[in-house]
């Protein structure tokens, strides 16, 4: 831990200067062993996509730090993709120096991000313009984004039954995108699924999967449901709780959805772990926000919300 005390004399906003600093920052502020501080597969995975414009990130790293000097003192951090805009900045990861907390200086970083990604008048019109929001913010982090003209919807954890399936076939299965939004295009879903460092995942269709074994048993995450997926839910629902059984663990297949994916799939139960290294029912609800829009969907293949921890 540092021992210097923190004033904001002196303080700029600044594209990050050096991904090892961030990293020894992430150690000691935010988490000792942090997936993105301990893996550089990880960080680069997440802040040097190739989406990444340059000439406003020169080390090709999409974070804003808060500088003093040579001194890190808070950061923001963004992960650059071409969906729902083609340059659209997914914010995962705010923090300053817990001395500093309230001082203004996190506000700084959002407003400094949100001008690159939207412009100084924030609008974003309907036919150009990016994007800034992010999945996975917290009931208490939503007056702040309220405050700043995000749109804002709540994200629910659904848990799949087959023998639902039948009984609420006439569910629509996927919403239409709206006007504004551009779909993930194919080389986003290479980036982020096929190439992942460290996660493998099933693509079948346009849906794409994850299943592991853990302290509570076998899990399949539904990351991505697009297109006519139900027989490919099926299916992998199917031979994972025959590998479950097989291995004499539970089984559970999960999605996270604004509405219910469709049929068969009904809101997580409280005592359902929501985490699983280690299973702990950390609850099923969290937030999705946006500037100019939420998108229609998301999923828990968003943001850097299916990442090792
Ligand atoms: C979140 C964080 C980066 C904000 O930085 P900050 O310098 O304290 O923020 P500011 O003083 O500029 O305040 C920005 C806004 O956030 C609000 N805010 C700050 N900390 C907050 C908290 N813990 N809970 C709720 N709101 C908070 C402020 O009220 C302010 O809102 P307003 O401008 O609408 O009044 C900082 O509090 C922090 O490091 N928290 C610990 C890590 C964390 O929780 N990160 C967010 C989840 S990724």
């Amino acid at each position: 831990m540092t021992t210097q005390t923190a004033t904001t004399t002196g303080v700029s906003i600044e594209p990050c200067r050096d991904a090892a600093q961030l990293r020894e920052y992430i150690d000691t502020h935010w988490r000792k062993g942090h997936i993105l501080a301990r893996d550089q597969r990880m960080f680069e995975f997440q802040y040097q996509t190739p989406w990444v414009d340059r000439s406003v990130f020169p080390q090709g790293i999409s974070v804003l730090g808060a500088y003093q000097g040579d001194r890190l003192l808070g950061f923001l951090g963004s992960i650059v993709a071409p969906y729902p805009r083609p340059q659209s900045y997914w914010l995962a990861l705010w923090h300053v120096l817990p001395e500093l907390k309230g001082g203004g200086q996190g506000g700084k970083l959002l407003s400094a991000m949100q001008e690159i990604a939207v412009g100084k008048d924030g609008r974003g019109g309907a036919e150009g313009g990016g994007w800034i929001g992010t999945f996975g913010a917290g009931p208490e982090a939503l007056p702040v984004y309220l405050k700043r003209g995000y749109a804002c919807r709540a994200v629910r954890r659904w848990i799949y039954t087959p023998a639902l399936a039948n009984e609420q076939a006439s569910l629509p299965r996927s919403m239409p995108t709206n006007r504004a939004e551009t779909d993930a295009p194919a080389d986003w879903l290479t980036y982020r699924y096929a190439n992942h460092p460290l996660f493998e995942y099933e693509t079948r269709n346009q849906s794409v999967f994850r299943s592991e074994t853990n302290p509570w048993g076998r899990v399949t995450h539904c990351v991505r449901l697009m297109g006519d997926w139900q027989g490919d839910v099926a299916e992998t629902f199917d031979r994972e709780a025959l590998l479950a059984r097989a291995q004499g663990v539970p089984y559970l297949m999960d999605a996270w959805s604004f509405d219910t994916p469709g049929p068969g799939w009904t809101l997580a139960g409280d005592d359902v772990p929501s985490v699983f290294h280690p299973p702990q029912p950390r609850g099923n609800l969290i937030y999705a926000v946006g500037r100019p829009f939420v998108p229609t969907n998301v999923q828990k293949g968003e943001c850097d919300q299916d990442r090792p921890n």
